[in-house]
């Protein structure tokens, strides 16, 4: 499979408080399209990632306001895989070139979460989690990562300060990136020091609540290699597992993600040691502990090794979340998957400034909704 890549966009991430959902879905549209250099006719099919815009903006219908955005008539479809909905969008977005339906696909995330109160943005997202089991009773997603932590700290050992250690890194590289929500960078006495949310996860173990948005244009090898594109897609891989924690095999892994990193990788002829760089889905700091094992570069249980020799550093053996992360940059849900892809767009064309991974030739992004019920995981790679 090769699906180029000829255009991206991404609006600044943080507390947008003067733009709407609208505003900041056109923002993202647009810059993609100038980076493309198409007109917006060229479009054949547009997918948008979204999750909770009917509950924070009374906003459902994303997929035909996307279309209107760029005063066109085409096909465009709202995705909802939680907070993997903007990896799914990409996916529906390849298939629909692969089908032979379209040539070139505009594919965007969105979301606009801070304009109601924290509490309903938890209510909200909990959504992604199993209702009756969990929501129900009183869970957060907060509340179910710190489960997570928990078994595996107890299993493997994982240290206090070797978890904070994934969020030191992240602002580091947050620090460095200028449509992140937070530039600050953070110590580990910071982060196990901060607010409490969920024993054992502090308020600097976790994702923020973030408005923005992002667009990525696709095409066919044949369409993208005439526009002159040097990234292209070789593998996507989707699998779920159960919605809640309860019904799941082991809480010691991210099963849904393993299968997801297999499939690509198995689509894109390549092993873990091939992988430049990866964006992954740290929603919490623990997260990114099993994304690094579900995508190989770590054995189960053996995550914190990375983080002891500061390998996931820009510059180290295997940079991890260049972007900041979902912890740096921050996390509007529906685009938190493009925003990764775009990530893997700039690192392989050379564009990622401060945090660039030098040689980069092949990226993989790592998208999760919920507590693992989906996970969806891309190939990305430079051609010249
Ligand atoms: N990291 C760093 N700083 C954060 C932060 C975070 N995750 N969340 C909030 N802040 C900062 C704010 O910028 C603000 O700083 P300021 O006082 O300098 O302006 C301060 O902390 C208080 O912010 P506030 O909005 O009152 O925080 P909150 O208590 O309402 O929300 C959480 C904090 C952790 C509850 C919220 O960020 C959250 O729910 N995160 C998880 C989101 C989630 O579950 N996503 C889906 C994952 S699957």
């Amino acid at each position: 499979m090769k699906i180029g890549v000829i255009g991206i966009g991404i609006t600044k991430f943080g507390e947008r408080w003067s733009e709407s959902l609208r505003d900041l879905l056109l923002d993202a549209q647009l810059r993609a399209l100038n980076d493309s250099k198409i007109a917006p006719e060229q479009i054949d099919a547009l997918f948008t990632g979204n999750m909770i815009a009917g509950i924070a903006s009374g906003q459902l219908h994303v997929g035909a306001m996307a279309a209107e955005n760029l005063n066109i008539n085409k096909p465009s479809i709202r995705v909802e895989g939680a907070c993997a909905s903007g990896s799914i969008a990409l996916r529906q977005g390849i298939s629909a070139i692969e089908s032979g339906s379209a040539n070139i696909v505009m594919v965007n995330g969105v979301e606009k979460m801070t304009d109601i109160s924290t509490e309903q943005v938890t209510t909200a997202l909990m959504g992604a989690g199993d209702e009756e089991l969990e929501g129900f009773n009183g869970l957060t997603f907060p509340g179910l990562y710190a489960l997570l932590a928990n078994a595996y700290m107890k299993e493997y050992g994982l240290t206090r300060e070797t978890l904070a250690e994934v969020s030191v890194k992240n602002h580091f590289h947050g620090a460095r990136n200028s449509y992140a929500q937070f530039q600050n960078e953070l110590t580990i006495e910071g982060v196990i020091n901060s607010t409490m949310v969920a024993d054992p996860l502090t308020l600097m173990d976790c994702s923020p609540i973030t408005d923005g948005a992002a667009s990525i244009i696709i095409a066919s090898e044949q369409v993208a290699k005439k526009m002159g594109s040097e990234v292209y897609i070789t593998g996507s891989g989707l699998a779920t597992d159960t919605l809640s924690l309860a019904r799941r095999k082991s809480l010691l892994e991210i099963k849904a993600g393993k299968l997801a990193a297999e499939q690509a990788y198995t689509q894109a002829k390549i092993t873990p040691k091939d992988v430049s760089f990866a964006e992954v889905h740290d929603c919490f700091s623990i997260a990114e502990i099993y994304a690094v094992e579900a995508l190989g570069f770590a054995k189960q249980g053996k995550g914190a090794e990375l983080y002891t020799t500061k390998q996931t550093y820009f510059d180290g053996k295997k940079p991890v979340n260049t972007s900041g992360g979902l912890k740096a940059c921050g996390h509007p849900v529906g685009a938190t998957g493009i925003k990764q892809a775009i990530e893997a767009t700039m690192q392989l064309r050379g564009e990622a400034g401060k945090r660039q991974v030098n040689g980069a030739t092949i990226g993989v992004t790592h998208n999760v909704g919920g507590s693992g019920a989906t996970a969806c995981v891309h190939v990305f790679k430079k051609m010249k």
